[in-house]
């Protein structure tokens, strides 16, 4: 376990959660009085402090909970523009779907995120991915959709893929977001600009291709074509899927290997056993649902047939204008009956595999250099517990990123 050049090695803290239940106590994997060691960029140390190794830095960081960077797998982080008066409407009785249709919603954002230069949506979204990475959150997934055709979406994937980002970035082409407005009297001549001019270029920037199928956007056979298509180029497959109605996306993910069907408010029995049977992660939305005022998904009945749940926000000007991963954790407990331990693997490792990158979102020897410190709310104990029973606003004392100190906001532990 121990490694001769220790570049930083962390001790002190309260209770550290591997997210590897073979590692320490409980589904999370909890060591109390742990130390974690990097080197180059990975992990070097993973044991008790008593027998850690010498390091070139040591901090010692009584008062905090140790976790692995957290993940948010799911979000829409790219955008201009913002959505205020929708919410209005919406507050008022009006549909989100009908709010779309009606060339709102989603077009909207589409309309400003064209007109917006680079420079806007890069300072833009740094400043989203920054405060995130505040909140301990190592590894964001930003989807594109807010541009539609070929020069603006292979633009965003661009500026995703280039940077540089505070944390890292996981970009998914979303071409299927919508339809754009250009296109509404001829939606298979988008389905074809997609597949035949988009996705090519695209399979060269992102990882991993999503398809928002659902009433007023994409349909079941939309959707597969425009998975097949991605995957058959590499790219790990995600789907927007039952979130308004039910549509059999959830099946149609699971059986062509996707890694991720996400929201899921009303899969039925048919799409929980393919889920499970083909390893298909659950991506749950809870700030969504909230700001939709929607139902539960069926998590408990999706946890007990073998689904395994991530949790996101799916932050977006729209649906879910929160950008904060712990609010959703707690959310998850709150609204969608997960426990505080199903919500902390939900965020971190949980949504490593929803992102099909099952090397992140927990710690061992050798893996991902990626680490948060949390501090308790004030007067709370050091637990994580209390940071999931709290809601939102946690602030890192600490985040290592690949073995690196990128956030510190320390004077005297
Ligand atoms: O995941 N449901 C579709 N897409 C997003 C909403 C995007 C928007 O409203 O701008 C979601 O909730
Ligand atoms: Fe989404």
């Amino acid at each position: 376990m121990t490694s001769p050049q220790v570049e930083l090695l962390i001790v002190g803290m309260e209770e550290l959660h591997t997210m590897d239940p073979a590692r320490g106590e409980g589904p999370t994997g909890r060591i109390l009085d742990a130390a974690v060691g990097f080197t180059g960029g990975r992990v070097s140390y993973l044991g008790p402090a008593a027998t850690a190794p010498e390091a070139a830095r040591r901090v010692s960081a009584p008062g905090t909970i140790g976790l692995p960077g957290l993940i948010d797998c799911h979000t829409h982080s790219l955008y201009a523009g913002d959505r205020a008066a929708e919410f209005r409407r919406r507050l008022n009785g009006e549909p989100y779907t009908s709010i779309l249709e009606s060339g709102g919603g989603i077009l909207s954002t589409v309309r400003a995120t064209r007109a917006a230069s680079d420079e806007t949506l890069a300072e833009r979204l740094h400043a989203r991915l920054s405060a995130m990475l505040r909140q301990g959150v190592t590894t964001v997934e930003v989807k594109t959709g807010y541009a539609l055709d070929e020069e603006h979406e292979l633009r965003c994937l661009r500026l995703l893929r280039e940077g540089p980002w505070p944390q890292r970035v996981v970009p998914t082409y979303l071409g299927a977001h919508a339809i754009p407005a250009e296109f509404r009297q001829d939606r298979e001549a988008y389905v074809q600009l997609m597949l035949q001019r988009v996705l090519p270029q695209a399979a060269e920037l992102a990882e991993a291709v999503d398809v928002y199928c659902d009433r007023g956007a994409f349909t079941l056979e939309e959707t597969r074509r425009v998975l097949e298509a991605g995957m058959s180029r590499g790219l790990v497959g995600r789907v927007h899927a039952e979130q308004v109605d039910y549509t059999g996306a959830a099946a149609l993910a699971a059986s062509l290997g996707c890694a991720s069907a996400d929201h899921l408010e009303r899969i039925d029995a048919a799409g929980i056993a393919a889920m499970a049977k083909a390893g298909t992660i659950g991506g749950m939305l809870p700030t969504a649902m909230l700001y939709m005022r929607d139902t539960a998904p069926p998590a408990r009945q999706m946890i007990e047939a073998g689904v395994r749940l991530a949790v996101a926000t799916d932050y977006n000007p729209g649906s879910a204008p929160c950008p904060d991963l712990w609010t959703a954790a707690t959310l998850s407990c709150l609204l969608m009956g997960l426990t505080v331990e199903e919500a902390l693997l939900g965020v971190t490792r949980h949504a490593g595999l929803a992102l099909g990158r099952p090397e992140l979102g927990w710690l061992t020897v050798g893996g991902p250099g990626d680490l948060c410190l949390m501090r308790p709310p004030v007067g709370a104990p050091a637990r994580a517990e209390t940071l999931v029973q709290h809601m939102g606003g946690h602030r890192a004392a600490m985040v290592v990123r690949e073995g690196r100190v990128v956030v510190e906001v320390v004077s005297g532990w």
